[in-house]
């Protein structure tokens, strides 16, 4: 193995940059040129490479989102772009690709891989709903952020006798407003996998306002059936209904800008080397993730098919620990 490129692809994840230096110094170590790819698959096809020596990926560690840059790229998912792609790999003589994203990004990874290139691809998505690792780089800074929005907003409801419906990201999974949900003490939560009756949201509202509650808190998934403004709008007459006065915050972007925490910077670091030392043994077709706290490797053939998930009996200790 002579030359390998890196890039990142999908929605940023703040530990992208952590595992790019961690691919191209571990690389480097082993005697590599390592080419990195802007703007992830768009990028690929448009032949957007960069040479990347150790200085390049200095001072980035630090940094949330990806100094590669990320993009989402329909025509890689058709086989004239992905032919399009192969052959800029090809032109430059690169022998390995290392994809950095989320199950959209690994499933072109895996499709890439079934075209015969040698790919691994790292578990990076702030959703976590990627199979193949347990939890994913980017989402334990995106908890934090959604946290600290929480803590926040407990403080100026409480002021005012105020319920509010946040809603966090996670496209059609409802993991991070589960997490969010517990770890920030919510009245309730609303995730997609969980059918929603909202009169029973209504009512908890009520009860929590007659048990004295100063503030209500209800995290909603993005993704969820009632997302906030649907359930702000079921919800009129709040005042009277709910005790509480209610508003709506939507953190969206907000999670995804958050500086890497010690966390991702660890596991982005893990990842990429791991992934490198994968490449070195000669091994691809792979995703490596984190599963029982240990670098794990699992073939893209079984994450693009197969479905996490969720541990809903959470949502009743949330029911519980909400009293
Ligand atoms: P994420 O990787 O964060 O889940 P997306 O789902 O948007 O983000 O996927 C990122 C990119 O991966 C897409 O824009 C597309 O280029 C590529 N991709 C997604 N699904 C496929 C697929 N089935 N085949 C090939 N490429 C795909
Ligand atoms: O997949 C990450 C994610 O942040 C999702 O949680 C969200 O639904 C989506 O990306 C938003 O995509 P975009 O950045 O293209 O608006």
């Amino acid at each position: 193995m002579k030359r390998i490129a890196v890039l990142t692809s999908g929605g940023d994840a703040a530990g992208m940059n952590a595992a790019v230096r961690a691919v191209v110094r571990t690389a480097l170590q082993y005697g590599w040129e390592v080419f990195g790819v802007r703007h992830g698959y768009a990028g690929l096809i448009g032949g957007d490479f960069l040479r990347l020596g150790p200085r390049d990926v200095g001072g980035i560690i630090q940094h949330g989102g990806t100094k590669l840059g990320s993009a989402r790229c329909e025509e890689f998912k058709t086989i004239e772009g992905r032919i399009r792609a192969l052959r800029q790999l090809n032109e430059r003589e690169i022998e390995a690709l290392v994809v950095i994203g989320g199950d959209g990004s690994q499933a072109g990874s895996h499709a890439l891989s079934q075209m015969g290139f040698p790919v691994i691809g790292i578990a990076s998505t702030i959703d976590n709903d990627l199979c193949g690792s347990e939890i994913t780089l980017g989402v334990d800074t995106a908890l934090n952020v959604a946290l600290e929005a929480i803590d926040r907003l407990k403080v100026t409801a409480s002021s005012h006798e105020r319920a509010f419906l946040v809603e966090v990201m996670g496209r059609n999974c409802g993991y991070l407003a589960l997490m969010t949900g517990i770890a920030g003490g919510a009245e309730a939560i609303v995730i997609p996998e969980a059918e929603t009756n909202p009169e029973e949201i209504a009512t908890e509202l009520r009860s929590a306002y007659e048990r004295g509650k100063a503030h209500a808190i209800v995290v909603v998934a993005e993704g969820a059936k009632y997302n906030a403004d649907g359930l702000a709008l079921y919800f009129s007459e709040h005042r009277e209904r709910l005790g509480f006065d209610l508003r709506v915050t939507k953190l969206g972007h907000v999670q995804r800008g958050g500086t890497p925490g010690l966390f991702d910077r660890m596991l982005g670091t893990r990842l990429g080397a791991a992934a490198t030392d994968y490449l070195a043994k000669g091994q691809h077709g792979l995703l490596i993730g984190l599963i029982k706290g240990e670098i794990a490797a699992t073939a893209l053939a079984e994450v693009a098919t197969a479905r996490k998930p969720l541990d809903l009996r959470l949502l009743e200790l949330a029911r519980v620990l909400a009293e």
